[in-house]
């Protein structure tokens, strides 16, 4: 296959494009803000000038692991949080139909309200959040056509540093606290084997919506605390309190998660593996960062 990653600076963007060359598939990557080595700028707000890119690519598959992902950015934005994360894949999607490529994006667990999860693809979505109702609104919007891959909590190596997991062992390491919502569940998920899935799924030109998550339904405390022991960090200084009490700028589904019954029925080559071995596998890449991998406490 031949795949472009728009966001091949992000997280899971960045597996995408690790995953897809290990793979033998050629791969073409772009970043927005944040530049690596072999990726191409294209910023998704300028409408014509990037779809006009993507056409030129002929690719056979356009992964779309990018937009505005910060969730109470979306909720004071909500304009942004709309144009970034409906408009703009939309675009890209359409400028994909024209050269006959595939296009995959990538959703969230907060389309459902968090009342009664963790969540199969048969539920019905209500989202809570502005950044919640743009995913979904692009999830409609898309349709069976794409590829939506819906994920949650995602944590591990990563290039940026910004995930969970990074967030987490410098509140510690530089506070020796972090407060957690001791009310939110979700289904953490590791970012190398969402986009592994992500990858089989595209080989095996899957389409409509597919959950993509870890196995266990657990607390972000709880969750909190496995991270800080595998990275031989004191979990004394996690504190949990209620969402109501920390002020988020989002409301969150606080029983969220994602069930995978789809992804499931695919085989055992699209399992996703337990909290426990990916936590071993942050540990082994964190040892060796290199490219790929920012160590857990650089500036
Ligand atoms: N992380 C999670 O827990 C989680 C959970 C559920 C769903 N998701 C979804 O999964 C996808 C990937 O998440 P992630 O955590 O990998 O995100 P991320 O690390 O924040 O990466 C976002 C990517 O989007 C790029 N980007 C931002 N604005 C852009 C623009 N105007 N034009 C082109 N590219 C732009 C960023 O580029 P620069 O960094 O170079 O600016 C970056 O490469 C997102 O759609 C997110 O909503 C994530």
């Amino acid at each position: 296959m031949r795949a472009v990653v728009i966001g091949g600076s992000g997280q899971i963007g960045g597996w995408l494009l690790r995953v897809l060359t290990e793979r033998g598939h050629e791969a073409v990557g772009t970043y927005s803000t944040v530049p690596f080595d072999g990726l191409v700028p294209l910023d998704a707000s300028h409408l014509a000038e990037s779809a006009n890119w993507l056409r030129a690519q002929a690719a056979d598959v356009v992964f779309y692991p990018a937009g505005f992902t910060w969730v109470d950015g979306c909720e004071r934005d909500p304009a942004r949080a709309r144009s970034a994360n409906v408009e703009q894949p939309l675009n890209l999607a359409r400028a994909a139909a024209e050269t006959g490529a595939r296009f995959i994006s990538f959703s969230t667990d907060y389309v459902f309200d968090g009342k009664a999860g963790p969540y199969a693809e048969t539920d019905a979505p209500n989202p809570l959040s502005v950044y919640g109702r743009a995913k979904h609104e692009a999830e409609r919007a898309l349709g069976d056509a794409a590829l939506t891959l819906r994920t949650t909590w995602v944590y591990g190596p990563e290039r940026q540093g910004k995930n969970f997991a990074y967030q987490l062992a410098r509140a510690l390491r530089e506070k020796g606290e972090l407060a957690c919502p001791s009310d939110q569940f979700s289904t953490p998920s590791y970012g190398p084997d969402v986009a592994r899935a992500a990858v089989l799924l595209a080989e095996r030109k899957v389409k409509g919506i597919v959950h993509v998550a870890g196995p266990e339904f657990l607390g972000r405390v709880e969750f909190a605390r496995a991270l800080a022991e595998a990275f031989g960090l004191d979990p004394g200084g996690i504190v949990g309190r209620r969402t109501a009490e920390l002020g988020q700028g989002a409301p969150r589904p606080l029983r969220g998660g994602l069930r995978t019954p789809r992804l499931d029925a695919l085989g055992p080559e699209f399992r996703m593996r337990p909290l426990a071995d990916c936590l071993a596998d942050f540990r082994v890449q964190l040892a060796e960062p290199g490219d790929w991998v920012r160590p857990l406490f650089a500036k």
